[in-house]
Order: structure tokens, then C-alpha cells, then sequence
């Protein structure tokens, strides 16, 4: 029986291929700003005088991959007024605990101080994740840069300085967020004057018959005001307005990118430098962010908003990490050399979002947490998802397939140098009980099964460039991205009709 196991396993593993390396939730043709380090996510805060929402999320995370489409719809209508980013927790995972952040997905708005200069403040973003709660919540929280111009301010409001102004003329007397946006745009540039219809010494002045209606005026004594006759769109009217100042660059995000290598090879490429750029990250110091998480806690003044319809994921700690590829969980757990890991099976994406699949990563995460707060010696944890092969391989080889592996979660510590394993038995999840089945295995105690020898991979395999096997890797994966860009416009179309 065990050879049979061992034979399928085999014929398995010979055609395994590397699944993708941990995707990011956003496509090239999301609207969303894809910050990936440190540097860019300073720029989106210090220097931008935009309101930004930011989200921390995990790829797996079930709640992310729900948020998505009202994410990137948010994003299109903020399109120009927001800076609508995301942050992919599972490459960065330094750079979202210097966030603190505990909970995927985590939104955060970064309000940039009206005062130049001064820090920007940011908040856990609270209301529901639909697309219309974020686009409400962000246009309100948007700076107001506009000058209320009445008939008793006409002067002051024209000789406050001398450069170049404009009247926005309208029946409503509230600001609107792409009048906002305008404002902030041409911010130290261009004043923007907002004048309601029913100062009618200053709508007769500058001849304003209907409304809205935006007048540039230009600097300096001799030039005319000029009516604008264009849509009252944004990008429009700061196109217009451009003839008498020079808007603001937008943040550009890229500027703090890490440079780019040749497009050629790129996908192997790309995923040899994502590992590095993590493993660079990883080794920076959290300082820098001390500050701005004081400011959080000091500053935050969360409007009071409607209960969230999702349950929130509450940990205390950063989620473990997940292995996507068969790959990574042999170098890291498989291979002779390795030492035990402790592996939690999550199954299929439906599962994952299961509250007893987030509850056992939560407890799992703690522990990680609570063993590294004591400094103690533990071995790492890792969650597998379905979707990397290595799951059904491994779930079949140790006989923990069961017809209603639905719903269930498998905790297994395996030590491949040793050649053994064990699996977390009982109904029992709760964070006692796996702390104490973690505590058996750090301490030797409990019986250890057989690890099947098949499972485990030589450490130089990785290394031969010829072998046969690595030829077949090579095709599929190229196959798979292949797949992946045909699909993504799909995407991309469809999501544009929900608008
Ligand atoms: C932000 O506003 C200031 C004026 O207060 C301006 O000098 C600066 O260029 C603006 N920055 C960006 C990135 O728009
Ligand atoms: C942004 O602000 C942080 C602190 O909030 C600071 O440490 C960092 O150097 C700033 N980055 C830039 C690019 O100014």
C-alpha cells in the first residue's frame, strides 16, 4: 500500500511545476498605485497632497479577494481626486508590520496636512468595503483647498496675492470633490475661489449667465479673465487652467521604484528579484516608521461609520506566511537538510475564508508572535494553500485525504532531515491546544510518524541545469503566463461595464 502511495507520489512530484510565485491581487491594468516597497509608500505619505487610501493585503486572503472588484471600482471613480494604492503584505511583510499592521485586509487613509510641511494623518479606514462606502468616506475626507468667495470677499480674495486665480461658479453651496481635487492640484500655484450664484455683484461682474460656470484669471493687471466653455470634467479643467499655471506633478510612485531590468526574461526575472527585494526588505530596520505610528495613535479621530458587513480578521500578530509553490515548501521544509516546520493545509480558496480556517492562522500567527516576543527557539510556520500542488502531493502521501476534507484544516510538523512527521489530531483548534501540541514537538515528546521517503527532495536537485524534469518546468510555467495576460483584459472589460 505504501509503495502504491509512493509510486503515485512520485509520478506527482516528476510532473510538478512551479506554480506562480505569490501574485499580486492587482493585474498591470488595475487602477490601484502598487506600492511594493518602503520608499514609494513614503512618497504616497509625505509627499502627496492628495488624500490616499492605502490597502495592506495578503493574495490568499479571502476578504481581500472580495474587496478587489469594489476596490478597483472605487478606484476609477477616485480616479484623479485619490490616490486609491494597495500593498502586497506577503512580499513586504517588513514594511506592514512597521505599519502595524495585524489583519488582512487593512485599509488605511493618509490625510496630508493642510500645512505644508507638516505630517500627514493616518487612519484605519472603517466603514464597509463596498465600493460606494470607500468613494463616500474618501471625497469627505478630502482636503478642502477651496476659497468660499462671497461679494464682501471679491477683494481680498483677488489681492491676497498675485499670481494667477479662478472662480468656480456654481448654485451649490458645498464643494465638490473634483472642485477639491482642482484646488489641490494647482495647490501654491493657481487660488481657486468657489462663488455661489447667489452673489450676484460677482456672477454680474464676470458676466456668468449659467452655472457652473469656471474664469480663469490670469495674473497680472492687463490680462482678461477668460470663460471657460469645456466640460466641467476634471481633467478637463485642469488642462484649462494650466494655460495661466503649472499643476502639481501627481505622485509619482515609480520615481521610488527600484530599477527596472530588460523586459526580456522578465517573468523569471521578475520573481528572482521579488525574492530579493523581501529578503532586503526584511533586513531593514523598522524604525522609520515609529513615528507615524505615534502620530496614529495620537491623532486618530475615527468618524463613526456602519458596522461591517464582513467579519474582521483580528490578530495580534503578522499572519504566518503562505508557500505558494511546491518548490519553495521543498527548500524550505523537504529537503534533507531542512528542519521541522510546522505546515497548516488551508484547502481551497472557499475554505480559506472559512472563520475556523482564519481562526486556526490567527492562533497559528499568535504563537509566532508570542514565541518570538519570548525570544524562544521555534521552528517556522508556514500555511498551504490548494492551489500550490504541493498540498494534494503531501495530503495524499501522509493518508490525510478525507471526503470531507472540506472545511478542514490539516496542522502537520514535519522534519525531513529526520524523516518524520506528526499531525495535530483532535476537533480541538483552539490556541491552548495547539500551543501545547507545538510545546509536545518542541520538547520531543508524543509519537512521530515515518516521513515517506518519497516526499523528500535531495538538496542538489535544485541545482542540476539539465534535468529532465526542469525542461518540463520551464514549458508550463510559460504556458501559465501565457494564460494569465490572455485572461487579464478579460477582467479588466468586464469590471469596466460594472461602472
Ligand atoms: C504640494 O503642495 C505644495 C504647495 O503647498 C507644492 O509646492 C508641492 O509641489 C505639492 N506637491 C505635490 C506632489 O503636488
Ligand atoms: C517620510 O516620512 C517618514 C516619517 O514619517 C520619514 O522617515 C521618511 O524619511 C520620509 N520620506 C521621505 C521620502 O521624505
Amino acid at each position: 500500500m505504501l509503495t502504491k502511495t509512493m509510486l503515485a507520489v512520485v509520478a506527482v512530484l516528476a510532473q510538478m511545476h512551479s506554480a506562480m510565485a505569490a501574485e499580486s491581487l492587482y493585474g498591470k491594468g488595475s487602477p490601484i498605485i502598487q506600492i511594493t516597497n518602503k520608499k514609494q509608500l513614503n512618497q504616497l505619505i509625505n509627499s502627496s497632497n492628495h488624500t490616499s487610501i492605502v490597502e495592506f493585503y495578503a493574495p490568499w486572503c479571502g476578504h481581500c479577494k472580495n474587496l478587489k472588484g469594489d476596490y478597483e471600482k472605487a478606484a476609477r471613480s477616485l480616479a484623479g481626486m485619490v490616490n486609491v494604492a494597495a500593498v502586497n503584505c506577503d512580499e513586504t511583510r517588513e514594511l506592514c508590520s512597521s505599519m502595524g499592521i495585524q489583519g488582512f485586509p487593512t485599509l488605511k487613509i493618509v490625510r496630508p496636512s493642510k500645512t505644508p510641511g507638516r505630517k500627514a494623518v493616518i487612519e484605519d479606514y472603517q466603514g464597509q468595503r463596498t465600493a460606494g462606502s470607500i468613494v463616500d468616506s474618501l471625497t469627505s475626507q478630502m482636503n478642502n483647498h477651496v476659497v468660499k468667495v462671497t461679494d464682501a470677499t471679491l477683494d481680498s480674495f483677488l489681492s491676497a496675492n498675485e499670481g494667477p486665480k479662478a472662480l468656480l461658479f456654481t448654485e451649490k453651496g458645498t464643494t465638490a470633490p473634483t472642485t477639491k481635487a482642482l484646488a489641490t492640484d494647482f495647490l501654491g500655484a493657481l487660488s481657486l475661489g468657489q462663488v455661489r450664484s447667489k452673489e450676484a455683484a460677482t456672477v454680474d461682474k464676470y458676466g456668468v449667465t449659467k452655472f457652473p460656470a469656471l474664469v480663469l484669471l490670469p495674473a497680472g493687471d492687463d490680462k482678461e479673465p477668460v470663460v471657460y466653455d469645456g466640460k466641467m470634467k476634471h481633467k478637463e479643467m485642469v488642462a484649462f487652467l494650466s494655460q495661466a499655471a503649472e499643476p502639481n506633478k501627481p505622485v509619482d510612485i515609480n520615481a521610488a521604484a527600484p530599477p527596472k531590468k530588460a523586459k526580456a526574461d522578465k517573468d523569471k526575472k521578475d520573481k528572482t528579484e521579488k525574492k530579493e527585494k523581501k529578503e532586503k526588505e526584511e533586513k531593514k530596520p523598522e524604525k522609520e516608521d515609529k513615528a507615524d505610528k505615534a502620530e496614529e495613535e495620537t491623532e486618530t479621530t475615527s468618524t463613526p461609520t456602519e458596522q461591517q458587513t464582513a467579519p474582521v480578521i483580528v490578530q495580534s500578530a503578522m499572519p504566518i506566511p503562505t508557500v505558494h509553490t511546491l518548490e519553495k515548501l521543498q527548500s524550505s521544509c523537504l529537503s534533507e537538510k531542512s528542519h521541522t516546520c510546522m505546515l497548516a493545509f488551508i484547502g481551497d480558496e472557499a475554505n480559506e475564508k472559512e472563520t475556523a480556517t482564519q481562526d486556526v492562522l490567527g492562533h497559528l500567527a499568535e504563537l509566532a508572535h508570542k514565541n518570538a516576543l519570548a525570544k524562544r527557539a521555534a521552528f517556522p510556520f508556514y500555511a498551504v494553500p490548494a492551489s500550490n500542488e504541493a498540498s494534494a502531493v503531501l495530503l495524499k502521501a501522509l493518508e490525510l485525504e478525507s471526503s470531507d476534507n472540506k472545511g478542514q484544516v490539516h496542522l502537520v510538523a514535519v522534519n525531513a532531515r529526520r524523516g518524520w512527521w506528526r499531525h495535530f489530531k483532535g476537533e480541538d483548534l483552539s490556541f491552548k491546544a495547539i500551543e501545547s501540541w507545538f510545546d509536545a514537538i518542541r520538547m520531543g515528546e508524543g509519537t512521530k510518524e515515518k516521513l515517506p521517503a518519497s516526499l523528500m527532495v535531495k538538496a542538489e536537485v535544485k541545482e542540476e541545469p539539465k534535468g529532465e524534469v526542469k525542461e518540463e518546468v520551464k514549458e508550463e510555467v510559460k504556458e501559465e503566463v501565457k494564460e494569465e495576460v490572455k485572461e487579464e483584459p478579460k477582467e479588466e472589460e468586464v469590471k469596466h461595464e460594472e461602472l
